[in-house]
């Protein structure tokens, strides 16, 4: 368990500050709200100085409209960042960093917190000097700049991004503090782009051709050997996430997007694909990205992304800051094969299960947004959720899937999360069996 990631208590005036918006704008919500209007009533007895004081912002004008040419956050919101785990790999040009899930809502991933995986650091890359080559078993042999590729007829599209590493860390059992390093390998963006089949219909398929061979500009030579049914299903080479340029770390000038596939298949700094009739057999298909079974062997080519979900709210670096009451749970869940059909959550360490309320779009190979409103009595709760997609598949237990896949996996855990809530309202990393 590492401790030292359990961060942002809260202060007693973050406290007062959630109150206070709470009275503002909760008055339609009954008996919730008359609980923080009681609270915020005697604090009003009390002389709160956030009512009765004159603040900076109330009597001097702020920043003109020339101050902040590209917006950043409000400087309150500093504690919301990616983090890596230091003991985790030994340096951090090849290495991860992970999405604060916890710190968000909705369903899309703000560009500045989409987690980060280099195999060789984040390529700087000039557009002017990008280009993008579709070779081997094509008619025509093509070469793109950015330029050519904006003027193809575009396309947008919302999917997750989770690399199959994600939850890695937990196949043994419970071992991180924090929804952001157990499941923080995930992104949601809306990405723009030319649909790959557009592409390659461009250059001409010879009938032989079978797979293609993405490839990464960045020092790491990233390739993976796709199969062309999914090129030309739902892939897209992208320049825009979330409306603006991709950013240097996911990849800019351009991405290889394969909605619901893992997340080493979306090549970032796209410059190369290869038409090719079989697989290339390199390094993240052999030796990486593969999964190792009780038997010594490595199932391949596990491309899809099983459904999935985990509460983030409350979590071990987001604990119950009230009294026992009315109370907000909230959480995500995606699936590779396409779009999340219920959500359930358990109090108790799945005994019972009652169905959480799925809210905003939902979306194939996106992620979702659930929320399960409960009046706590106080007591400890085994918080989890279970999500089950539209295909029927149901998010298994983890002793489930140890029983399939053995101890030896890393990649591919999608088994239910479990958060101990104490009665203080802290929350802890468990596993229950
Ligand atoms: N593409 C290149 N060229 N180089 C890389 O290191 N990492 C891969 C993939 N594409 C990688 C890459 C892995 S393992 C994952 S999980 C995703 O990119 C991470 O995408 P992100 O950094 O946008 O989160
Ligand atoms: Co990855």
């Amino acid at each position: 368990m590492v401790r030292d990631m359990t961060t942002d208590s809260p202060t007693d005036n973050s406290k007062l500050q959630a109150r206070r918006s709470f009275l503002r704008g909760g008055l339609a919500i009954g008996g919730a709200a008359a609980a923080a209007a009681a609270t915020s009533g005697a604090a009003l007895a009390n002389g709160d100085p956030n009512i009765l004081e004159l603040k900076d912002w109330n009597q001097y004008p702020g920043d003109g409209v020339d101050a902040r040419p590209y917006g950043a956050p409000s400087e309150f919101e500093e504690h919301v960042q990616r983090k890596s785990v230091p003991w985790l790999t030994a340096d951090p040009i090849s290495s991860v960093n992970f999405t604060p899930l916890h710190e968000l809502d909705g369903i899309i991933t703000p560009n500045g917190l989409c987690f980060e995986r280099h195999h060789s650091g984040i390529a700087e890359v000039d557009p002017s000097e990008h280009r993008l080559m579709i070779n081997g078993l094509v008619d025509k042999q093509l070469v793109f700049t950015m330029e050519d590729l904006m003027r193809f007829p575009r396309k947008n599209q919302i999917n997750f991004l989770e690399c199959a590493a994600n939850s890695g860390m937990e196949w043994r059992g419970a071992q991180l503090n924090g929804c952001q390093f157990t499941h923080g390998m995930i992104h949601n963006v809306m990405y723009t782009g030319v649909p790959l089949k557009t592409l390659l219909e461009e250059a001409g398929l010879k009938g032989n051709a079978k797979w293609l061979l993405p490839e990464g500009a960045d020092a790491s030579g990233m390739t993976r050997s796709v199969p062309i049914e999914k090129a030309l299903d739902d892939c897209l080479v992208a320049w825009k996430m979330n409306g603006e340029a991709l950013r240097p770390e996911q990849g800019y000038p351009l991405r290889l997007v394969v909605p619901g596939w893992e997340g080493n298949m979306w090549v970032k700094w796209l410059r190369r694909i290869e038409v090719g009739d079989k697989p290339w057999h390199h390094r993240e298909e052999t030796s990486k990205y593969t999964d190792l079974m009780a038997n010594g062997k490595a199932r391949r080519f596990t491309w899809e992304m099983d459904v999935k979900s985990v509460i983030t709210n409350p979590s071990p670096q987001a604990p119950l800051k009230h009294d026992k009451g009315f109370t907000v749970l909230s959480g995500v869940a995606w699936s590779g094969r396409g779009k999340v059909s219920r959500v359930d959550v358990s109090l108790d360490g799945g005994r019972n299960w009652q169905a959480a309320r799925i809210d905003g779009p939902s979306i194939d190979k996106s992620m979702h947004r659930f929320y399960f409103d409960f009046d706590w009595d106080g007591s400890e709760l085994l918080l989890q959720s279970r999500a089950i997609d539209s295909e029927g598949y149901v998010q298994p237990t983890k002793d489930a899937l140890r029983a399939v896949r053995g101890e030896n996996s890393i990649y591919h855990n999608n088994g239910i999360q479990t958060w101990h809530i104490k009665k203080d309202g802290t929350v802890e990393n468990v596993e229950v069996s």
